[in-house]
């Protein structure tokens, strides 16, 4: 007997990021945003801080959790905590909205380095969140002039909006795998391989050359050539399209800058480390092998 096909849900919350981020109108919000981000938050050691370099993965999802959890623990207890528990939610109301300031800014740090597409849906993903965060803020407001009534309901309209900007931030990381390690799936094989390049090593170029399946952006230092894994770890960006800076090789979409002995970031908007490959020369051949990992 032939099985039936299911009919498709008429909405479906899963195509929201894809509309978005087919939405052209929404550069008109987001290009002059990026310009704002980009001076208040110009490249450099504090911008690289908010990304999480210092963690080794994006700090902005950690962030997140803290507004969420207050303002989640707020919502059970002005549902079932009755009037003991009121001075209680009131005081996480607050608390998410002072835990929100800095999880926003680290969130734009992130979102001026996105590509555009993922780049209005993040803009849509910032306003849903900011304007949480301001309803938030009119609870707690409410909350201490004593208009309990208005200070809940502004509260469950701000859970309404930061759901919203919760999925949106989900189909971000997940769909678009922003703030995942691009370069995870370089293998962690350690064996020495014959290496092709596709032209001559030299001091003062990246070339790209393939170990197997991998493909490496390879060049001649002072201490003999070496290589990195060619997929930038921030967003897959081509590496031997970049610039050799003091030992260091320079992603050319966002500048995300590794050394080339260890792989190691020296500037953002990267949070983990690119893999790196000791090469060799012998009878005329390029052999190479992964690194150990820096610390491991
Ligand atoms: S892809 Fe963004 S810095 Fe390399």
């Amino acid at each position: 007997m032939a099985s039936r096909e299911r009919p498709r849900p008429r909405v479906d919350p899963s195509a929201l990021g894809e509309r978005l981020e087919a939405t052209e109108a929404l550069d008109r919000l987001a290009d002059p945003a990026l310009r704002a981000v980009k001076a208040l938050l110009p490249a450099g050691p504090a911008k690289d801080a908010l990304h999480g370099m210092w963690l080794g993965h994006p700090l902005h999802p950690l962030l997140t959790d803290l507004p969420i959890g207050f303002w989640t623990s707020a919502f059970v207890l002005d549902l079932v905590g009755g009037r003991k528990a009121q001075p209680g939610a009131d005081a996480l109301v607050g608390i998410g909205v002072a835990s929100a300031l800095p999880t926003i800014v680290s969130g734009l740090a992130d979102w001026s380095e996105l590509k555009t597409a993922e780049r209005r849906t993040g803009a849509v993903h910032a306003v849903a969140n900011g304007a949480a965060t301001a309803l938030y803020g009119l609870s707690y407001a409410a909350r201490r002039r004593g208009r309990r009534g208005p200070g809940i309901a502004w509260a469950m309209v701000g859970a309404t909006a930061a759901t919203v900007g919760g999925f949106l931030g989900g189909h971000l990381s997940y769909r678009r795998a922003a703030g995942v390690n691009h370069a995870a799936d370089a293998p962690a094989d350690r064996a020495w391989g014959e290496a092709t390049l596709d032209g001559p090593l030299a001091p003062d170029r990246l070339v790209l050359a393939h170990l197997g399946d991998e493909p490496l952006a390879a060049v001649r230092t002072d201490a003999g050539p070496a290589a990195l894994y060619e997929r930038c770890s921030h967003l897959g960006g081509p590496l031997h399209e970049g610039a050799l800076v003091d030992g260091c090789v320079r992603c050319p979409w966002h500048g995300s800058t590794f050394r080339v002995e260890d792989g190691s970031i020296v500037r953002g908007p990267a949070t983990a480390p690119q893999p790196a490959y000791e090469l060799r020369e012998e009878d005329g051949r390029t052999m190479a092998r992964r690194r150990a990992p820096a610390g491991g």
